[in-house]
């Protein structure tokens, strides 16, 4: 489609508000929290430390980051009827709708009053601490797991391992977990986070602002895409085929799920390094298939498109090694950018401005109204 005068399709490069949590660089390929660099937190923090510095602005002492990670584990267990629901709901159902529905029914099991702050970091902690629990609920009951403990003595990234597969991740597992944890937990104003900030911006709640959310991240040219980079590779199979099926997807214009970026020019700097963490989980595994398929991939892609990977093109071939069922992809994803998202819903509870942007009316205007009868 034309792109008509005065239209910014898709808001591209629109600067729609001023936020202090996250600042990409699309140009040098960089991408900062609060101030400090992706690749420093990647290598040295966790997920509960990245959650505490998106919302509080600035990196927990060690008595804060311990009182945190004691609040997830209380805040994870979920309200007996709320957990009814999740296993009641079809098996076959996308677990997108259900983190969805059950996001939502979660602020009617708890009353205002008990709600540990609607617009609050208590709430951003409770959505944070719920959403691993919703997923695996849900997963657990279909795959014929035992129902779900809270675990309070496990960090988020191994109690997302646990909730998903029943089993404690090795040290390694763990780290990579958290690491993909990190890099998923913001990035500025993706859609979803815009979904978030414009429900906000209406002074609506955010448990509904999350609710917009994750329903916006399940498309797949948003979260969703990780998901599909797996379909790709069993598509695929082997090396050996992935120059000719790529280029047939190319040349019948298809796009290839984790390549390409709004905001980045070069390469994502979060595929750079779940890149690193696809090849050391596949060593680990003794299974490189998922990781030689992937650079085949990249390299036939960048060689006729010139497009990068982003985020999604690696994580999947992590949790794929880890036993982790690839409908539960986006849902992981959601369970590390909720904080990002609470992040920015608080952010836009201190500074609201109703997002309300306008279009350009392309349609008549001085049509004269039939009455029925007369239409014949
Ligand atoms: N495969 C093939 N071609 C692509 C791809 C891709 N993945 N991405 C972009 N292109 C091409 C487009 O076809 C277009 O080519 P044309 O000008 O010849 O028509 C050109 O590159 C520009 O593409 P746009 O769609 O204008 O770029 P936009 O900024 O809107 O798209 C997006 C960004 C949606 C991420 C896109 O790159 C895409 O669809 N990627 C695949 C889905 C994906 O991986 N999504 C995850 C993104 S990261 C995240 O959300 C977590």
């Amino acid at each position: 489609m034309v792109e008509a005068p005065g239209v910014q399709r898709g808001l591209e490069d629109v600067v729609a508000l001023e936020s202090r949590i996250c600042f990409i660089d699309g140009l040098q390929g960089r991408l900062i929290y609060q101030g400090y660099d992706i690749r420093d937190l990647a290598a040295q923090s966790n997920f509960e430390e990245v959650a505490y510095l998106l919302w509080y602005g600035r990196l927990p002492t060690a008595a804060q980051l311990a009182e945190l990670r004691e609040r997830f584990g209380l805040l994870r267990a979920l309200p007996p009827s709320l957990v009814d629901r999740i296993e009641s709901m079809p098996p076959e159902s996308n677990p997108m709708d259900v983190l969805r529905t059950a996001v939502s029914a979660l602020a009617l099991f708890e009353p205002e009053e008990a709600k540990p702050g609607a617009s609050s970091i208590g709430g951003a902690q409770r959505l944070t601490a719920a959403l691993p629990t919703i997923i695996g609920t849900f997963h657990r009951r279909r795959a014929g797991l035992p129902p779900l403990r809270a675990r309070p003595e496990l960090s988020q990234a191994a109690y997302l391992v646990y909730a998903l597969v029943d089993r404690d991740p090795t040290e390694l597992e763990a780290r990579a977990i958290d690491v993909a944890l990190i890099l998923h937990a913001d990035h500025e104003l993706n859609a979803s986070t815009f979904a978030a900030r414009v429900t906000a911006s209406t002074l609506s709640d955010l448990y509904s602002a999350v609710t917009s959310a994750v329903g916006t991240l399940k498309g797949p040219l948003h979260g969703g895409a990780n998901e599909r980079v797996m379909e790709l590779l069993n598509e695929i199979g082997t090396t050996e085929l992935a120059e000719a099926i790529i280029q047939e997807k190319l040349a019948r214009h298809e796009r290839i799920m984790g390549f390409g970026h709004r905001v980045y020019k070069v390469e994502d700097p979060r595929a750079t390094i779940l890149r690193e963490w696809s090849r050391q989980i596949g060593e680990a595994k003794g299974n490189m298939r998922y990781f030689e398929l992937l650079r085949k991939v990249e390299a036939v892609v960048h060689r006729e498109k010139g497009l990068y990977p982003n985020v999604d093109l690696y994580s999947g071939s992590i949790y794929s090694l880890l036993g982790i069922a690839h409908d539960l992809f986006t849902p992981i994803f959601a369970s590390s950018r909720v904080a990002g998202w609470t992040a920015h819903v608080l952010e836009e509870y201190q500074d609201l401005r109703l997002i309300r942007p306008t279009a350009k009316y392309v349609g008549p205007t001085d049509l004269t109204y039939e009455p029925i009868a007369a239409r014949g």
